[in-house]
């Protein structure tokens, strides 16, 4: 596990952003694993000026988001599917084709959840996959408790993610409360490269828990990380605070 504290979180972003770039001009079919929320947002808009300068294109990339409500339409301002329209995909050249986001519509969940995992195997794995992490410790949407090998599933938002994710919606009551994610082991069986994103003092607390032990427990799912030969974790000050 390598990680990073950056003073800022407009350098967290810009250092993000060199990852991102670095592993797709590697490899220019890179498959990317990608998270939505407000963290990785400084990253994205860091992605699109480099495109908008010519440094990078997104011609060959196939990317794979982390979850989606179920719920809320893919039209919806606060679906993943219009987050990620409008932070990333509509501003660099990506084939639409190539960009996957679960349906949190399908009217078989199941079966879509089966689906995405099998578009990802096709894809080979995850050149690099970005996280962010809940004040609880999920990533994606794998709440605490849930199964560390599992594959893309439905799962229930735990009560501190609704919360959390309030401040996007006009009410509480109109948070979803169900979501597709991909499980804790596509992400720890099928990527090449784990790169987890912090910032904020609410998030020190569990960066503190997950950095201080290197035990893998369900009630923590960011601790399969420790599972994984190739993590970087990049921290603003203020959310290794606790940690340092
Ligand atoms: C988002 C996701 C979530 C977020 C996490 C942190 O696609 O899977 O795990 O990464 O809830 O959200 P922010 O960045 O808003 O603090």
């Amino acid at each position: 596990m390598q990680i990073k504290v950056l003073d800022h979180y407009t350098e967290l972003s810009k250092q993000a952003a060199h990852i991102v770039i670095d592993t797709i001009s590697r490899k220019e079919d890179s498959v990317l694993g990608l998270p939505t929320g407000g963290t990785p947002e400084g990253m994205y808009k860091e992605l699109v000026e480099q495109y908008k300068n010519g440094e990078i294109s997104f011609s060959q990339v196939t990317a794979f988001n982390l979850d989606e409500y179920i719920g809320i339409p893919q039209n919806h301002t606060q679906s993943y599917y219009t987050f990620m329209q409008e932070k990333l995909y509509s501003h660099i050249d990506i084939d639409s084709k190539q960009t996957h986001i679960p349906s949190g519509e399908a009217t078989n969940l199941e079966l879509e959840c089966s689906r995405y995992e099998k578009l990802i195997d096709q894809a080979g794995q995850l050149d690099l996959l970005i996280i962010g992490i809940g004040t609880n410790g999920h990533i994606g949407f794998n709440e605490p408790g849930a199964d560390i090998q599992a594959t893309t599933s439905v799962v229930h938002l735990a009560q501190s993610t609704i919360e959390a994710n309030a401040r996007f919606f006009d009410r509480i009551e109109e948070v979803p409360k169900q979501a597709i994610t991909m499980g804790l082991g596509t992400m720890i069986n099928k990527s090449k490269h784990i790169l987890l994103l912090a910032s904020g003092k609410q998030k020190a607390e569990i960066i503190q828990q997950l950095l201080t032990s290197q035990e893998v427990k369900s009630e923590l799912p960011a601790s399969v990380l420790h599972l994984h030969q190739n993590v970087t974790i990049l921290l603003d000050r203020e959310a290794a605070s606790l940690w340092e």
